[in-house]
């Protein structure tokens, strides 16, 4: 890397309101992503940007223009989505579904494991065609995957249908970028591997009306041994609680039902505040006292599940009681090999403590199974950990080494064979304790927030618990996004089905 990339690498502008000389956006855009300098944590202070302004030079470049986004991996790509998606609108440009029809196409990608990488390369493979039939098609690549220095070295050596890449901390120079594209004859690339600062104002273009996403935190320091994500969202960077309070109060105007706060880790939600003494638990006693129906936060650390936070939960109202709290293993040797600075038996404390203050609390978890050395003995304390804690649901995962991560340097010595066995007695456990959580719910009464027609089944209606169980019954789509109580009359593994008895008014929420 050149003294010049180096330093734009390190030090992010703040944005400032366009000027009179635009010929910054028609210089050359080219920083490729730096393992090492992704790998730092300094203590430099987060800068908070709040005039995000699309410059007035590039508004019109939409015109006549199509945008399509696919959207791999989890809900902090999906949100980060729905910004993309408002700034194309701001440009001017349209949404399609359609891929064959679109003028811009990303791809919004995943890095978490080996197949949900080569999905993006079979997709970017299928792009071809549709380039040599189409040069006129910008082709992008964002997300997380942009952020490794293997992946742009393997897309600039083989995959040349692809005209743009962009990190996740560069999402908010898509106007900038995309015009960079069109000018240039080279492939845009630009991947800052800075810690990242916190940009507030983007616009967004949110998917549906009754669930919203919002985003309390970016990044995670965890740095667990097999995990990519500390390299490629940066470190840990809190929004300020009077923005997510804001943000909260203006969707409940909007008429949303539900919010889910994200982040990587979000109980180290305010351990980045020099001026502020603010975690979880405080944010959560002010979102309480918002009127809007059901909040949610994804995903938990235990090691940062502080006791504060379960009072709070325990207080119920919009709060609901369904916590998801990966475990990965139940074996204290292997925790530490995976660097999840827990025990089992720390991790079993903090599941008494939720317990005892939230007896209903639905428990749900990730696993990983075959992690370097890993021996029968040490998987079985895995299994019966699942039983002791009784989760409701998991997702499961064979461990797929990471390049850059210190996992990867550990031999994967663990035959696939057994990896797979593995993975498939633990997958018949959490079947069996799915269909016995949900056979608990016969004759229950439950609180459903609807979504709307059930699209596997447009006779009847689909929606939520609080604890996130899919319930199916009878009703006029009008219901779409209200509140009724429903009485469930079939369980089945993975969704319930049920008459409805009542429709309630936003004041009764959390009565059950
Ligand atoms: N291999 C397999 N699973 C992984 N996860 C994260 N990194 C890896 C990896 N290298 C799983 C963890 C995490 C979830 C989001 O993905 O279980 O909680
Ligand atoms: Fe990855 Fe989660 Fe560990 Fe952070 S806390 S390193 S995101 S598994």
């Amino acid at each position: 890397m050149n003294e010049e990339q180096r330093l734009q690498n390190s030090q992010v502008k703040p944005l400032q309101k366009p000027e009179k000389d635009y010929s910054q956006y028609f210089q050359s855009v080219y920083v490729q992503p730096s393992l090492k300098d992704a790998k730092k944590r300094g203590k430099e202070e987060i800068t908070y940007h709040k005039d995000f302004v699309i410059d007035p030079v590039l508004l019109g470049m939409g015109k006549g223009r199509k945008f399509f986004i696919r959207t791999f991996g989890c809900q902090m790509n999906e949100h980060d989505t729905e910004v993309m998606a408002g700034i194309f609108l701001q440009l001017g440009y349209t949404p399609t579904e359609n891929v064959q029809e679109a003028n811009v196409i990303l791809l919004n990608t995943c890095a978490i494991r080996e197949n949900a990488e080569n999905k993006v390369f079979g997709e970017l493979g299928h792009y071809k065609k549709l380039k040599r039939d189409n040069p006129d098609v910008l082709i992008g690549v964002c997300g997380c995957m942009s952020q490794e220095e293997s992946v742009v070295k393997k897309i600039l050596k083989t995959y040349n249908q692809v005209d743009m890449i962009f990190g996740t901390h560069n999402i908010h120079r898509l106007p900038q970028l995309l015009n960079e594209a069109y000018l240039s004859k080279e492939m845009v690339i630009e991947v800052w591997s800075k810690e990242g600062d916190v940009i507030e104002s983007l616009p967004k273009v949110r998917r549906g009306e009754i669930k919203a996403w919002v985003n309390i935190m970016y990044g995670c320091d965890k740095f667990c041994t097999y995990c990519i994500v500390p390299y490629t969202r940066g470190k840990e960077r809190s929004r300020r609680p009077e923005d997510i309070i804001q943000e909260v109060r203006q969707l409940a105007a909007q008429g949303y039902k539900e919010v889910t706060l994200l982040g990587q880790n979000v109980n180290a939600y305010g351990k980045d505040f020099e001026d502020l003494s603010y975690r979880l638990g405080d944010l959560m006693e002010a979102l309480r006292q918002i009127d809007i129906p059901r909040i949610r936060f994804t995903t938990s650390h235990p090691r940062d599940f502080d006791d504060h936070l379960i009072e709070v939960l325990a207080k119920r109202g919009n709060l609901v009681e369904h916590i998801h709290l990966p475990v990965q293993s139940g074996s204290t040797s292997m925790l530490k090999l995976m660097a999840r600075k827990y025990s089992r038996e720390q991790y079993m404390d903090l599941v008494r403590k939720i317990k005892e203050a939230l007896p209903d609390a639905a428990l749900t978890t990730d696993i990983i199974v075959g992690f370097p050395n890993e021996t029968d003995e040490q998987f079985e304390e895995t299994m019966s950990l699942y039983r002791e804690v009784g989760f409701e649901h998991a997702f499961t995962y064979i461990y797929s080494p990471r390049e850059g991560t210190p996992a990867a340097k550990m031999e994967d010595n663990v035959p696939l064979e057994v990896k797979k066995e593995r993975l498939q007695r633990l997958n018949n456990l959490v079947n069996e304790f799915s269909a016995a959580t949900m056979q608990n719910y016969q004759d229950q009464l439950v609180e459903v927030l609807v979504e709307g027609e059930s699209r596997k089944n447009p006779e009847v209606l689909a929606g939520y618990t609080r604890t996130n169980k899919l319930v199916n019954f009878a009703g006029s789509t009008d219901l779409a996004g209200k509140l009724a109580i429903v009485k469930i009359t079939k369980t089945k593994t993975w969704s319930l089905e049920g008459e409805l008895i009542e429709v309630l008014s936003g004041q009764e929420v959390g009565v059950l």
